[in-house]
């Protein structure tokens, strides 16, 4: 038997991608980060449901950058930090207690304790209703040593890497084993 999910719900059927908090800096050069959970990757780009109301969106209007990073485990409780509406200017980085990462190619820091990082640049955005989609092209990433396998793929496990599944009461799952598949 099955049973009708609602059409406001059926998002909710698909899990989502891994939690990440996304830094900019404005045009004066004070850093922002925040939480996101809405978005898509086809590589080379990254499309993400930005609010227009985000201090973010503003300053990837601003300043055509961004840096996605990608929270473990460990880094659990700084997630609603940045999920945290805060005034204009403040940085959420210092808020967290973390500590900002140099970027190779982008204006925005990273966040140094965060598992990986992917600097990229503003390509187009789209209006799909309540918030906008933003897509930036990966330009640069760079991720914790040891996180990835022989073959060099991103060790999901390891990093302890989180999906939001419910919010604004945050529940998270993260994958715990691989399953092999066969050819
Ligand atoms: C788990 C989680 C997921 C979120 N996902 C999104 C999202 O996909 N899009 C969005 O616009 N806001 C999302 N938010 C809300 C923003 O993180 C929050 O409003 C933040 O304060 C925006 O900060 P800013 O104004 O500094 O950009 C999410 C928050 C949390 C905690």
């Amino acid at each position: 038997m099955k049973i009708k999910v609602a059409k406001d719900r059926c998002g909710k059927l698909l899990t989502s991608e891994p939690v990440i908090v996304i830094t900019t800096v404005d045009k004066d050069g004070n850093i922002n980060g925040a939480t996101f959970g809405s978005y898509v990757r086809v590589a080379p780009l990254i499309m993400v449901a930005i609010f227009p109301g985000h201090h973010t969106y503003g300053n990837i209007k601003e300043t055509g950058e961004f840096v996605v990073n990608l929270p473990g485990r460990d880094q659990i409780d700084s997630i609603m930090v940045f999920g945290k509406g805060y005034p204009e200017g403040v940085n959420e980085i210092q808020e967290a207690g973390l500590t900002e990462l140099k970027s190779t190619m982008v204006k925005p820091p990273g966040i140094a304790e965060y598992k990986a990082h992917i600097e990229c640049r503003f390509k187009w955005e789209k209006n799909v209703g309540s918030h906008m989609l933003v897509a930036g092209e990966m330009l640069a990433g760079s991720c914790d040593k040891g996180l990835l396998d022989e073959e060099g793929y991103f060790d999901v496990v390891k990093a302890g890497i989180l999906h939001c599944v419910r919010y604004p009461e945050p529940v998270y799952i993260s994958p715990e084993k691989y399953t092999k598949g066969k050819r």
